[in-house]
């Protein structure tokens, strides 16, 4: 039910993407601008930021959270040995394995980020976790267990990138005719998710016992103007 004091619209990818067609895998992960999917060269420039940050070699085991249709993920598979994507999106799951899953190497689950980490029976099998554009709809309590459940169950991660951060600290510079709400910036299920400052990242992360390092994308990036991503390292 609508929550009638609610002064913004809460937003769900499994609802949205079902409104896609079956094909538009950048419309069902939202990745439009004016509602045009964005061109060939930002997807090969985020490609690009999570190889280099990962520094992604061909023994590695990648795991990635909330890998929505599996659409990026799928230009990882040539650049590591296994992968494995988790969504808690049951339709974006469906998507990724009808279109990109290639078995027994490169899989798709349907698992909510927090089950998965907690419940992953191998975990030591996996060398560097992704969360690209996902991060910011997993309220503190989840971000900050996530990370230290990794940390301390994934013993062989040695990094973590998580990408398109969107920054508390610039969000004027996307919020051009004024700021929503501090509620509406915390919550983590508007279309957005929670805006979170470098140094609230750092502290969820330092806390649970990663070191913490910051990057931009490319002014020709869009986004790159509200948005960063973190590398976390042990
Ligand atoms: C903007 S999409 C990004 C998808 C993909 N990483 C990409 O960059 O194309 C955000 C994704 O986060 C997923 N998500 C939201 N909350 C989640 C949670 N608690 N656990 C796992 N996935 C979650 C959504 O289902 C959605 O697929």
């Amino acid at each position: 039910m609508p929550d009638k004091n609610q002064s913004y619209k809460k937003f769900s990818y499994d609802a949205h993407a079902r409104t896609c067609a079956p094909d538009d895998f950048l419309g069902q992960t939202r990745r439009t601008v004016q509602g045009v999917p964005v061109s060939e060269d930002q997807i090969q420039m985020i490609i690009a930021a999570i190889k280099s940050g990962l520094e992604l070699a061909p023994a590695d085991v990648l795991l990635e959270l909330a890998c929505g249709n599996g659409y990026l993920s799928r230009l990882l598979f040539g650049y590591c040995q296994d992968y494995l994507g988790t969504d808690i999106s049951e339709y974006l799951v469906s998507v990724a394995k009808k279109n990109f899953e290639a078995l027994p190497h490169y899989q798709f689950l349907m698992s909510g980020a927090t089950e998965y980490i907690n419940l992953e029976p191998r975990p030591e099998r996996f060398t560097k976790v992704l969360c690209y554009a996902g991060f910011q709809y997993f309220p503190d309590e989840q971000a900050y267990g996530i990370l230290k459940a990794i940390f301390e169950r994934f013993r062989n991660v040695r990094t973590i990138f998580i990408g398109n951060i969107p920054d508390r600290d610039r969000a004027a510079n996307f919020y051009k005719t004024g700021l929503p709400s501090e509620e509406e910036l915390s919550d983590s299920n508007t279309s957005i998710g929670i805006w979170r400052s470098m140094a609230g990242v750092e502290r969820l992360a330092v806390g649970a016992g990663w070191q913490v390092q910051f990057s931009f994308m490319p002014a020709e990036f869009n986004g790159s103007h509200y948005r960063y991503d973190a590398l976390l390292r042990r």
